[in-house]
């Protein structure tokens, strides 16, 4: 696998296997990588001739009070994971490489109404600069795929339609949830669990089951499930910050006669927030 730290580099060795006729795949990550991404490099390797991870800790994605000082940094075990799947090529820039004119000048990208809620109405801008910072990041490698996991559900509904809103001749693909034994998703934020919490902190996982069950069982009622589902949650001892069922495309709270539904839940536990989410097809 060849490190690059600069765009050029990146861009001349990926030129020659476009003139190869290569198909590229991109697995864009913030690094601290767990089986979850590796899943996501393999996942591109059955698909594409040529893989490009990227590890790039976006500070523009993270609210003023948000972890982004916190969050890990592990290069060195990141690249020989990142080796160990076979990806070809890791581009890891530093701030001035991606924003060279300074992230308050930098030009955005923004999607519209999808942005702002679930996630995004307890993280404001947090979208913004996942939109900014990916389309950047498609620019820079010009990938023939991306693969994006369907643990952080918005964020892969906005780029689908972000990629779609702008042309970008890029093909977005899902990669599945990557779940411990007891349910919990996989997440780098799952190190912040204290041991203490960590025994009930598949909570929200069940209870996003339990409501895509009633669902399949015909329950209609989604305002009454939402609200079992939150009382389960902060009866386990966690604080929910969002727990909604809603259109899966969309992302707009779901009507009784959507036939693709995804419940989406954020919970806060005392040292992480967490996220996850369920879909169901009914009919
Ligand atoms: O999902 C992530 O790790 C990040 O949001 C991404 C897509 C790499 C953009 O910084």
């Amino acid at each position: 696998m060849q490190t690059f730290h600069h765009i050029i580099g990146l861009r001349k060795a990926l030129e020659q296997h476009r003139q190869q006729g290569h198909t590229i795949g991109f697995v864009p990550t913030m690094g601290n990588l767990h089986r979850a991404h590796l899943a996501l490099v393999e996942q591109a390797k059955s698909l594409c001739d040529v893989v490009v991870s990227s590890i790039f800790v976006n500070r523009l994605q993270f609210g003023l009070n948000e972890d982004w000082d916190k969050y890990p940094r592990t290069l060195k075990e990141d690249t020989q994971k990142l080796k160990s799947v076979g990806c070809d090529y890791l581009f890891c820039p530093d701030e001035h490489e991606v924003y060279p004119n300074g992230m308050d000048q930098q030009a955005r990208v923004i999607v519209p109404s999808m942005a702002d809620v679930l996630c995004g109405a307890s993280r404001p801008g947090h979208f913004e600069g996942v939109t900014t910072v990916v389309t950047k990041l498609f620019n820079i490698v010009q990938p023939h795929k991306a693969i994006f996991g369907i643990k952080d559900y918005q964020q892969l509904a906005i780029i689908r339609r972000m990629v779609e809103d702008l042309c970008i001749p890029v093909e977005i693909v899902a990669g599945d949830i990557v779940r411990e034994a007891d349910g919990l998703a996989m997440s780098s934020r799952n190190g912040f669990i204290l041991p203490a919490e960590r025994v009930h902190a598949n909570q929200l996982n069940k209870s996003l089951n339990w409501i895509a069950e009633q669902l399949i069982a015909g329950a209609s009622d989604f305002y009454a499930l939402e609200q079992t589902a939150r009382q389960q949650i902060e009866e386990a001892g966690f604080k929910v910050d969002y727990l909604t069922i809603c259109e899966s495309a969309s992302l707009l709270p779901a009507a009784s006669d959507d036939s693709q539904m995804t419940i989406l839940g954020a919970m806060y536990t005392q040292g992480a927030r967490l996220i996850d989410n369920v879909s169901v097809e009914l009919g």
